[in-house]
């Protein structure tokens, strides 16, 4: 069978991001340009400044991917690209130069959904094992999702208000930590003993969550300590604050696993990075005997790998699309 070689796009946020993959799961070559330093003055992403620094930085990121794979637009199958859901103008950036490359080159072009991405970037490690169940953390989601086969979503629950990273990355300011906070949160948590009571977030048996009560509960205690003059504890805070999103995301990834047929379990997002839920998922798999799988580091904040990877089940599945193709800031997947 002739190998299949996708060119990833990706810059639904703030990292430019181009990859060739070859048959969905190994990865060619990658060049990621971060804007972190850039958006740390300013404490979050700016929208305006990302879509401008994609413009510059797109084709300059195309050509050292191209350059370090040793290949030429010519021996690449199809464009992936993420449509969304991201930032609007970021969007368009990525997606224009997937246009222009489909067109220029005559290419099919092929839509990703950036949380399809997400859960392909497991594919890049070991082949997905159906039934699986994803347990997607992001700075813009959480879901349970359940796939019996490829590119085929079921989404069991998800969160009522606010995602995971987006309460980590307020967490992390309220207590002085730079942007982005949740790695910076997790590294001083491991310091901390989980001293603060916090509550317990949507403790019931649905597989949705809830963050934004947690949230406010950490951003009310550090402000009546700052009144009473006290200081706060931020290990401590990290640490007790850890042990209760991280302990309702477990206890809800537990009760699928019970109640639907699963036989392995992957975890997707920026927040697949952190070392306490990679524990207490590590735990989970042994408790319950089943096969679980993470991304590596480098595959679990935005990166085009995943989007390659993805794509590529995408293009089997026959998903092209025209130039009319248009960004969505927000798109359900499913
Ligand atoms: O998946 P991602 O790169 O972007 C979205 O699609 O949203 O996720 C970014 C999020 C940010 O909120 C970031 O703070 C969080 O992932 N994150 C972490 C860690 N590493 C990244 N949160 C907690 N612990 C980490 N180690
Ligand atoms: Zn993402």
């Amino acid at each position: 069978m002739k190998d299949i070689y996708i060119l990833g796009i990706e810059s639904s946020c703030d990292e430019t991001s181009i990859s060739i993959v070859k048959n969905g799961c190994c990865e060619i070559s990658t060049v990621t340009s971060s804007q972190i330093d850039i958006h740390k003055t300013y404490g979050g992403v700016v929208p305006e400044i990302a879509s401008r620094h994609h413009i510059k930085n797109v084709t300059i990121v195309l050509e050292e991917c191209l350059k370090k794979a040793n290949m030429t637009m010519d021996d690449i199958t199809a464009i992936a690209v993420t449509y969304g859901p991201g930032l609007i103008g970021s969007l368009l950036i990525g997606l224009t130069a997937a246009k222009t490359l489909s067109f220029i080159y005559n290419k099919p072009l092929v839509p990703v959904h950036h949380i399809a991405g997400h859960i392909y970037a497991n594919n890049l490690v070991k082949p997905l094992n159906f039934p699986l169940l994803a347990l997607v953390v992001s700075g813009g989601h959480t879901e349970l999702i359940k796939m019996e086969k490829h590119y085929d979503f079921k989404k069991l629950g998800g969160t009522l208000d606010d995602a995971i990273g987006e309460c980590y990355d307020k967490v992390a300011r309220v207590i002085g930590l730079e942007y982005p906070g949740g790695p910076k949160l997790d590294k001083i948590s491991k310091e901390g003993k989980d001293t603060y009571k916090l509550p317990i977030p949507l403790n019931d048996d649905s597989y949705n969550f809830s963050f934004s009560g947690l949230k406010s509960a950490v951003i009310n205690l550090a402000h009546n300590e700052e009144q009473r003059g006290n200081e706060i504890r931020k290990e401590d805070l990290a640490c007790s604050f850890q042990k209760a999103a991280i302990g309702s995301i477990i206890k809800k990834t537990r009760l699928a696993i019970h109640n639907e047929n699963i036989k392995s379990l992957i975890v997707a997002g920026g927040v697949a990075a952190n070392n306490y839920l990679r524990e207490q998922i590590e735990k989970l798999g042994q408790e319950e005997n089943i096969e679980i799988s993470f991304p590596p580091i480098k595959y679990c904040t935005d990166n085009a790998a995943m989007i390659a990877a993805a794509g590529y089940f995408s293009y089997k599945e026959g998903r092209i699309e025209d130039l009319y193709l248009n960004a969505k800031s927000n798109d359900k997947l499913c």
